[in-house]
């Protein structure tokens, strides 16, 4: 298994704010993870609709809907529960998002890729450093 990839710094996700998006591959494919934080808590999914995989923020890094209480598919307006990424209501209601293994230790939170979602091309690039998108 790979070593944990580091994603960013703890400050740069703000409790039910933006969220910081960063490569990764899925089946080869190049797509998009993203960290959020909601009740203090940070948590991590691949950046895809569970009912159509295309990418659920508004603009970039935009992910929570109006109350702040979901992430919300900007595209059908799919809600999910933020701590496990199951979908509430939508289109995709019973579907859920792909979780990422997260980890948030002194100041900086890391992904551990897995079999399925691997470290991206970019951010493959950019190890050690910050990845750029
Ligand atoms: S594509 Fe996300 S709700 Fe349909």
């Amino acid at each position: 298994m790979s070593e944990p990839i580091l994603i960013c710094a703890s400050a740069e996700v703000e409790e039910g704010g933006k969220g910081v998006r960063f490569p990764v591959q899925v089946w080869g494919d190049a797509c998009t993870g993203f960290v959020v934080r909601y009740s203090g808590q940070v948590h991590g999914y691949l950046n895809r609709c569970a009912h159509v995989p295309i990418e659920l923020d508004w603009e970039k890094g935009s992910f929570f809907e109006s109350s702040g209480l979901y992430i919300m598919c900007s595209t059908h307006g799919a809600v999910y529960v933020p701590e496990t990424g199951y979908c509430a209501g939508g289109p995709c209601k019973g579907g859920r998002l792909r979780k990422l293994a997260i980890e948030e230790r002194e100041g900086q939170i890391f992904w551990q890729p897995d079999e399925v979602v691997k470290i991206g091309i970019a951010l493959a690039d950019a190890v050690p450093d910050k990845p750029v998108l």
